[in-house]
């Protein structure tokens, strides 16, 4: 009988696009599990790591992919057929990713999911949904009745941000870059035009802010939050740097305050599969992109540039 086929993105170089190659089904062993894989995210931290920017890096040819949802073909440990999601046990870090029709990760690595979730939501989900769960509970502890400014709101993070913090009973100000993202800022917030943040423009200054996007968004937005208050930072696509004045800093009074998601991911798997439903029942809106394996140069590009709404997969159904 003729081999079975399948096609994966390999990334022979750092800094390079990863190519398309079919090879065959790949083998596990004991102690792994083999996936049909249906979903693949696209996230900033696998372009780090094609990039050959990350402290953890696998060694060249290796397929790129740290988050996957797909069908359990063969395991040990988990039903034939069941809808796991792909993450953690160095998966697309030390070992073979999920940019690639079939994967064999170690059986930790293979988690059940919700059997009726979209696989594109499931690999997608629970970076964004778990970072800004994080940072509007845990780190910038937001409560009822406060005035909150969500950075990157149309973006995957900002987005549930915006959602959760209002349905906690703030008052959202849903900030983004360019004008075409304004009608992605989900509803419930007041979006404005990085450009256009103001004291003015805000009736006065915040309580807590979550930014997602770093740079000079986060120096504008962090003179916007009153003495006292607190300022989440989730990320930095827009620029890794904030210079402080100390002496205007004691004066600000506002908390600095970093979310990490690796250190959190274990406490947060219960509020995950939770959220999974909520986005499922679709109580919770996450938007993401969808291209096929062979289009994903488009994929890495509408993530780079920040073009994109929401988050993007790669779907191999
Ligand atoms: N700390 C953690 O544990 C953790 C967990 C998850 C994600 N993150 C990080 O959080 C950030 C947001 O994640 P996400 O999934 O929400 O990403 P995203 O949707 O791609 O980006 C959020 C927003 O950042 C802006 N942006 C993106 N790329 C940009 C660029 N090259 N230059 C300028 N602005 C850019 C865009 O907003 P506008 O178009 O409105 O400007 C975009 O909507 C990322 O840096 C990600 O790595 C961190």
């Amino acid at each position: 009988m003729a081999e079975k086929k399948s096609r994966a993105l390999v990334l022979d170089e750092f800094g390079s696009p990863p190519r398309i190659v079919e090879r065959p089904v790949p083998a596990r062993s004991p102690g792994e599990t083999l996936v049909r894989v249906r979903a693949a995210a696209v996230g900033h931290l696998d372009l780090n790591v094609i990039d050959g920017r990350f402290g953890i890096l696998p060694e060249p040819p290796f397929v790129p992919g740290t988050d996957a949802c797909g069908t359990v073909i063969e395991s040990d440990v988990h039903p034939e057929g069941a809808l796991v999601r792909l993450r953690g046990a160095g998966v697309g870090l030390r070992r073979d990713g999920g940019w690639a029709e079939y994967a064999v990760v170690p059986d930790k690595a293979a988690t059940a999911t919700l059997p009726d979730a979209d696989p594109a939501v499931a690999c997608s989900f629970f970076s964004p949904a778990g970072a800004a769960w994080a940072a509007v509970h845990d780190v910038a502890a937001i409560r009822e009745g406060e005035r909150v400014i969500v950075t990157g709101a149309a973006g995957a993070v900002g987005s549930v941000a915006v959602q959760l913090a209002a349905r906690a009973g703030a008052e959202v100000i849903g900030v983004v870059g360019r004008p075409a993202k304004l009608p992605h800022v989900p509803a419930g917030a007041k979006a404005i035009l990085a450009r256009d943040l103001s004291e003015e423009a805000l009736g006065g200054r915040v309580d807590a802010l979550v930014d997602t996007v770093g740079g000079t968004v986060l120096t504008a937005a962090l003179a916007l939050v009153r003495p006292g208050g607190r300022a989440a930072l989730v990320g930095y696509s827009a620029g890794r740097e904030l210079t402080v004045d100390l002496a205007e800093w004691l004066l600000a009074d506002v908390a600095l305050l970093p979310v990490n998601l690796m250190t959190r991911a274990r406490d947060l798997a219960e509020v995950g599969e939770r959220l999974l439903a909520e986005i499922t029942a679709g109580d919770l809106t996450l938007n993401v992109e969808r291209y096929g394996l062979d289009r994903f140069e488009d994929a890495i590009e509408r993530l780079r540039t920040g073009a994109a709404v929401g988050k993007v997969a790669l779907t191999m159904d």
